[in-house]
C-alpha cells in the first residue's frame, strides 16, 4: 500500500507491517526501501526481470518512458546529439560535468594515445576461424585485456579505475574493427592518433594498404551520432550485468566483457539486425500490404521489427534524431534508388499511419534507421551489435565507476522463490530400480 501523503509505504503480511521508507530520487518516481523487509516481514518480494525494481542509485543517466525524455548527467539527449560529439559525451557520462576546451583537449589526446592494442595482442586473433563471428571476438579479446594492462587493475584506486575506463573506451573500436578485417581476410588497419574517435573507427573499419581512403564527413558525423545515441540508457542488461560482475570486485575487463556477453543476445543488442532482415525478407513495397497483414493478425508471432519499444511509449528521442540522420547519409551516398531503402521509407510511412501502430503508440524505433544508416555506410549486419557495444562501453565503464565508487555498494546476490522437492532421503543407486 503506497499513501501519496506519507514519505513511508506501509507493507502487512501475515499479521506484522513494515514501514519501508520512501526514497525520493531529483526526478522519477519515489522507490520503497525494501531492504529491511526480509528481517521485518520474513517474507522476500518476488520481481523476475527486476521490472519494478531499482537495483541501485546513479546520477548519470534518466529515462521518463511516457514522456519521451532521456537524459544523460541531466542533458538532453536532443542536445547533446546536436551539439556535442560522442568524446565530448564520454566525458560527461564518465566525470558529470561538460569538459572545459583544455580538459577537452587533454582527454582526446590521453584517450587516442591508448587506442594503440599491445602487439601481441595481434596473436589472438589468429586463434579464431575465420568465420567467427565478431562479437566472439570481441568478447573474448576484451576479457583477456587484463593480462596485458597490469597497471591500473587496482580499483581501489581512482587513478587505476581511470585508466582501465580510457584503455576500454580507446581500444573496445580498435578491437572491433580488427574483428571485422579478420573476418574478411583484410589486414588490420593502425589507429590514428590525429583523427576524431569516429573517423579513425571508420579508418580502421574500411581502409586498405593502398586504397587511399578518405573518410567522408558527413558519414564521420553519422557514426558519431548513432554511437553518442548509444552511449548509455540506464539500468538495461547490459549494464546490470556489468554492475553485477562488478559488485564482485572483478577486473574492469572482466566486467566489460561480461557486458558484451549480455548484449550479444537478440533481444537486448540485436534488434537493428532483425529489421534489416525483416526488410529483406518483405523484399520489395509491393510486399508491404501483406507482411502488415501478418503482423496484425493476433493469430501470428509476426511483429514489425524496429517499431515499439518497453520504455519510451510516445516516441524514442533518439529514434526522432536518427531519422534525419539516415536521410542525410542516403542523401551524401546517392543511395535514394536504393531498393532496401527505398522500402524502409515507404514501410516507415504506411505503418506511421496505419491505425493499428497509431493507436497502440507504435513508433519506429532507434534500431530502426540505426540499422538502416549501418547498411548504407557498407558496414555488415554481423557488426552491428559490434558498434553497439563500441558506444555502450562508454555507459559501462561509467556505470561501472560509480557502482565501485558507492559506499552502500554491496555484492550483488539476489535470492529465489524455491519451488523444487522438499527435503527427501537419499535412494542409493542400487535400489533406484
Ligand atoms: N509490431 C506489431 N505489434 C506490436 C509491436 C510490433 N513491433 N510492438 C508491440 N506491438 C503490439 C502488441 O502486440 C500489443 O498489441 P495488443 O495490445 O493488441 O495485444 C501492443 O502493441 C502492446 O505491446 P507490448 O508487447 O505490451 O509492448 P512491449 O512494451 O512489451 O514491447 C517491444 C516492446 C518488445 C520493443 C516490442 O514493441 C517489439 O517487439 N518491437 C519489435 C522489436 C524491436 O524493435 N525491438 C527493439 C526495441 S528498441 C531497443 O532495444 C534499443
Amino acid at each position: 500500500m503506497h499513501d501519496p501523503k506519507s514519505e513511508t509505504a506501509t507493507l502487512h503480511a501475515g499479521g506484522a507491517s513494515m514501514q519501508a521508507p520512501l526514497l525520493k530520487g531529483t526526478m522519477g518516481p519515489d522507490v520503497a526501501d525494501l531492504r529491511g523487509i526480509q528481517q521485518n516481514l520474513g517474507i522476500f518480494s518476488f520481481d523476475p526481470g527486476l521490472t519494478g525494481t531499482a537495483t541501485c542509485t546513479s546520477k548519470i543517466t534518466f529515462i521518463d518512458g511516457d514522456a519521451g525524455t532521456l537524459l544523460h548527467r541531466g542533458y538532453p539527449i536532443e542536445d547533446l546529439a546536436l551539439n556535442a560529439s560522442f568524446t565530448e559525451t564520454a566525458y560527461l557520462l564518465l566525470y558529470g560535468e561538460l569538459p572545459t576546451t583544455p580538459q577537452y583537449q587533454a582527454f582526446q589526446a590521453d584517450m587516442n594515445t591508448h587506442r594503440l592494442l599491445n602487439e601481441q595482442i595481434r596473436n589472438f586473433f589468429n586463434g579464431f576461424r575465420r568465420d567467427a563471428h565478431p562479437m566472439a571476438i570481441l568478447c573474448g579479446t576484451v576479457g583477456a585485456l587484463s593480462a596485458f594492462y597490469h597497471d591500473g587493475l587496482d580499483i581501489s584506486q581512482a587513478e587505476d579505475r581511470d585508466l582501465s575506463a580510457r584503455r576500454l573506451i580507446a581500444k573496445v573500436p580498435t578491437i572491433a574493427a580488427w574483428a571485422y578485417k579478420y573476418s574478411i581476410g583484410e589486414p588490420f588497419i593502425y589507429p590514428d592518433e590525429e583523427m576524431s574517435f569516429s573517423e579513425n573507427f571508420l579508418h580502421m573499419l574500411f581502409a586498405r594498404p593502398g586504397n587511399h581512403y578518405r573518410v567522408n564527413p558527413v558519414l564521420a558525423r553519422a557514426m558519431d551520432r548513432i554511437l553518442l545515441l548509444h552511449a548509455d540508457h540506464e539500468q538495461n542488461a547490459s549494464t546490470t550485468t556489468v554492475r553485477l560482475v562488478g559488485s564482485t570486485g572483478a577486473n574492469p575487463y572482466a566486467c566489460i566483457s561480461a557486458g558484451i556477453a549480455a548484449l550479444w543476445g537478440p533481444a537486448h543488442g540485436g534488434a537493428n539486425e532483425a529489421a534489416l532482415n525483416m526488410l529483406q525478407s518483405i523484399g520489395t513495397r509491393e510486399g508491404i500490404p501483406s507482411f502488415l497483414e501478418q503482423v496484425k493478425d493476433k493469430n501470428s508471432s509476426v511483429r514489425l521489427m524496429g517499431f515499439g519499444h518497453r520504455v519510451y511509449k510516445n516516441f524514442d528521442p533518439r529514434a526522432k534524431i536518427l531519422q534525419a540522420t539516415c536521410h542525410e547519409v542516403i542523401s551524401e551516398l546517392g543511395l535514394e534508388r536504393d531498393p532496401l531503402l527505398d522500402l524502409a521509407k515507404e514501410l516507415e510511412r504506411v505503418a506511421t499511419e496505419d491505425d493499428y501502430f497509431v493507436s497502440r503508440k507504435l513508433y519506429p524505433n532507434v534500431d530502426f534507421y540505426s540499422g538502416l544508416i549501418l547498411k548504407a555506410l557498407g558496414i555488415p549486419t554481423s557488426m552491428f551489435t559490434v558498434l553497439f557495444a563500441v558506444a555502450r562501453t562508454v555507459g559501462w565503464v561509467s556505470q561501472w565507476k560509480e557502482m565501485i565508487e558507492d559506499p552502500a555498494g554491496r555484492i550483488t546476490r539476489p535470492r529465489q522463490l524455491y519451488v523444487g522437492e522438499t527435503k527427501r532421503e537419499f535412494v542409493s543407486m542400487s535400489d533406484r530400480g
